[in-house]
């Protein structure tokens, strides 16, 4: 093939299923109509009626903003009170002691790809649970990096330590920084949480870990579905054991405004990062600002202006709240609807806590989802399962969606 391209850039190439896979269900809608098609593929949350959430809160917010708010640069690092507002929100009553830096990025994605840019090297190894977002592997690839996988569930379908520490020990024993990257709570693609409990383990054998004096340990916490994974304080309560760790862990949280805020295309998020020396956290702060600069520069003003507006208004967040609340609590019905209908039939399905998708393991996905388009029916294809966006999936279409995917995969011999 002739190509110009420089020797790490050759040969590169976007395959991203879920969003061609989302135009092939919004062509069939458009030809058979809303009705009949059952939409399951994109991570954002459309009403009863199929049409995208734009919280009411959050639109009258940002359409009032100022010709200067809405166009105007902002500073490299975000606008002070949008930083303020993302601690503030991300952490609610669970802040954790210690020195703590925030900088605005573009999207939670932003957060992801500083991270790996910044706390490995070129050629080393970055981890995650094998039920991952698809785009931590382009971002480690893009950067020169590896990401590899440990089993995110043992037998019992709890978090599997065994798989975790070995896997951690075998990067530890390679490179300096272990980067590790938990999506939690309300994982993608499975909606499984890491529980306080297996926290407490973790960390405990993190700093088992780090006391023999060879690593260091950056914790990467992807919390995009923070706002629709259980009751506001009790999925932030793990975020007060990100305190009082060796300076050797670095923890950063990669928050985003893009479901919380229903604010996806404004590209908005940021990274938080935790320590207990304040020297790492300066560090942080100047190295991700740095490559913030070399990369997208500054981001969009109005949406953190916006942000910023209804979480230092206690009257605009108690509405943003509600309304904010009103989703989770649809998302969950659907939800629920689905697994009670998947126990029925025995569907087999991931432990779902919340969040915006459900997972049926499979090692035949592909084919499983080729037969379900044949009944307008559009899920997304994984490498081991079927994710099924609960966010997007009226109610009464998802009453006997479990059943029909079961038939599905029996016809195909796939159970
Ligand atoms: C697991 C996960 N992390 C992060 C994001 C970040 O999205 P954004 O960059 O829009 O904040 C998404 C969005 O789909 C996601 O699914």
């Amino acid at each position: 093939m002739t190509s110009v391209a420089a020797k790490h850039a050759k040969g590169k190439k976007l395959k991203d299923v879920i969003f061609v896979t989302a135009g092939q269900a919004a062509e069939d809608t458009k030809l058979n109509g809303r009705e009949l098609v059952v939409n399951g593929t994109l991570g954002a949350i459309y009403d009863e009626e199929g049409k995208l959430v734009f919280l009411k809160t959050v639109k009258e917010e940002y359409l009032n903003l100022s010709d200067t708010e809405h166009i105007g640069y902002a500073p490299i690092a975000g606008i002070p009170e949008y930083l303020e507002g993302a601690e503030k929100e991300c952490f609610g009553d669970s802040r954790p002691d210690g020195f703590i830096r925030s900088i605005a990025t573009s999207g939670g994605t932003g957060g992801i790809h500083h991270l790996v840019h910044n706390y490995t090297e070129p050629g080393d190894e970055v981890l995650t649970a094998d039920w991952y977002w698809g785009a931590y592997r382009i971002i480690c690839s893009d950067n020169g990096r590896t990401l590899v996988t440990y089993s995110l569930f043992d037998e019992h379908n709890n978090f599997n330590h065994d798989a975790f520490q070995h896997r951690v020990k075998e990067l530890a024993a390679k490179q300096t920084n272990v980067v590790i990257l938990f999506n939690t709570p309300g994982n993608n693609p499975t909606g499984y949480s890491v529980e306080d409990k297996d926290w407490d383990s973790i960390l405990n054998f993190l700093k088992e870990l780090v006391a023999i004096g060879r690593n260091n340990v950056i914790i990467g916490i992807d919390v995009a579905y923070l706002d629709y994974s259980g009751e506001k304080e009790d999925v932030r309560a793990f975020f007060k054991k990100m305190g009082h760790l060796p300076k050797e862990i670095l923890v950063c949280v990669c928050y985003s405004l893009s479901k919380g805020f229903t604010m996806y295309g404004q590209r908005v998020g940021a990274m938080i990062g935790i320590s207990s020396d304040e020297e790492i956290a300066d560090e942080f702060l100047e190295v991700n600002k740095s490559t913030s600069r070399a990369t997208w520069s500054n981001i969009c003003r109005p949406a953190m202006r916006a942000m910023a507006n209804i979480v230092s208004d206690p009257d605009k967040f108690k509405a943003y709240e509600e309304e904010r609340n009103s989703y989770y609590q649809l998302i969950r019905d659907r939800a629920d609807i689905f697994k009670q209908e998947a126990a029925e039939v025995g569907l087999p399905m991931l432990p779902y806590r919340g969040g915006f998708f459900i997972t049926i393991p499979t090692d035949s996905g592909t084919a499983i989802c080729e037969e379900l388009k044949k009944e307008h029916i559009y899920v997304i294809a994984l490498g081991n399962g079927i994710r099924v966006a609960a966010c997007g999936i009226p109610k009464f279409q998802m009453k006997g969606l479990a059943g029909k995917i079961y038939d599905a995969m029996k016809r195909l011999g796939k159970l």
